[in-house]
């Protein structure tokens, strides 16, 4: 095992395209790392890099004690799932599990224990073993992708959003069995996708990315509590975080006609963070609280959204299912749970 390095990292594609534009981080020795972000930030272009699929323009890639630049992915020690499984659908599902270690002249009888012991993991029986890719459902190919990785006990697992072919009850399987999976086996993963809910609840280390570069890196909850930008804002948590404009006046922060009471004094034009969760339903119009009308409700089960607006602006709260819904509403925030972003950078404010 081995934690990787990635120090300045570039990619400039041949049309001189700059897809990646000089990203570092670390993964620490069995942690497993997450890079998020929307369609075309770069996740896969970076995670080939990682792989050796895509040459890299400049800066280094470590896995382990070894700079990778120019090591072919065939020995850079690492085992890559697809989103497409990549599986090889003239053969068996074993020959599929067996075929890395076979091109390395693993010999039969420890191939043999490798793909059991994998199996068994995975729990894909004996008679699944010897069927072929387009005999299984997706979410069996799914494990059979998986099991072509855990076999060659690699340095490093490196997933493409191997789970977005699936649909979302197994989605929420699959999620839950690679991080047990990943703890069982303690290997350094990098995984990519663009669903921020299953970045959350894989991560211990979530890189958010964003038009090939790093917007925020940190632990999930660190990052949902105090996102570096409106874009780490919008971009993790459901719903996204409301982002309004408002306005700083000594200890108060005025939003259209409300003022709210602030922790850490600002001046002048701000964007306001507010988490649907974070609004607390009053009984009626009070000072300090934000006066919200109705546009339309959706109801989730366990909670319902209340989608309304302040001041011609749009606002989402979050509601239990035991509050009545009125077409004007008053909600209070805890200074605490007010998030201020610069009008013009966009970034996080200090306090
Ligand atoms: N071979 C290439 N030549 C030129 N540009 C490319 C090439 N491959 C990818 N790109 C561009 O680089 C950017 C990053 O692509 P990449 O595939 O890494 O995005 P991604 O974050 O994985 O997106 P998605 O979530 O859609 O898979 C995109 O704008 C893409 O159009
Ligand atoms: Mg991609």
């Amino acid at each position: 095992m081995a934690q990787v390095v990635l120090n300045n990292v570039k990619k400039i594609y041949d049309n001189g395209f700059e897809a990646v534009k000089g990203v570092s981080f670390t993964v620490p020795d069995g942690g497993f790392c997450v890079l998020v972000g929307p369609s075309g930030c770069g996740k896969s272009t970076l995670l080939r890099m990682v792989a050796g699929l895509e040459r890299i323009s400049s800066g280094d890639i470590h896995i382990g004690e070894r700079k990778v630049n120019e090591i072919e992915p065939m020995d850079r020690d690492i085992a890559m799932v697809f989103q497409n499984y990549a599986l090889y659908p003239h053969m068996s599902v074993y020959d599929n599990m067996a075929y890395g270690l076979r091109n390395r002249r693993t010999a039969e009888s420890d191939i043999a224990g490798r793909v059991k012991e994998a199996a068994r993991i995975l729990e894909l029986s004996d008679d699944m073993l010897k069927r072929k890719p387009r005999q299984l459902s997706g979410g069996q190919r799914q494990r059979v992708a998986m099991g072509r990785a855990i076999v060659r006990q690699p340095a490093a697992f490196l997933f493409d959003e191997p789970l977005s072919n699936l649909d979302a009850k197994l989605r929420v399987q699959m999620r839950g069995e690679i991080k047990q999976l990943q703890q069982r086996l303690g290997t350094t993963s990098i995984y990519v996708t663009h669903d921020q809910l299953e970045a959350m609840t894989l991560a211990d280390v979530l890189v958010v990315l964003n038009g090939g570069a790093i917007e925020q890196i940190g632990a999930p909850l660190e990052i949902y509590r105090k996102p570096a930008s409106t874009f780490v804002a919008a971009f993790i948590g459901s719903p996204a975080m409301n982002v309004l404009k408002g306005r700083g006046e000594g200890g108060t922060l005025g939003i259209g006609e409300a003022r709210l009471a602030l922790s850490h004094p600002v001046s002048g034009e701000v964007l306001v963070g507010l988490r649907a969760e974070d609004l607390q339903p009053l009984s009626g119009p009070a000072p300090g609280s934000l006066p919200v009308k109705l546009r339309y409700v959706e109801e989730l089960g366990a909670h319902r959204l209340m989608h309304g607006e302040i001041g011609g602006q749009p606002l989402v709260v979050s509601l239990g299912m035991e509050h009545a819904i009125g077409d004007e509403m008053w909600f209070g925030v805890d200074p605490g749970a007010i998030h201020l972003f610069d009008a013009v950078t966009r970034s996080r404010l200090p306090g």
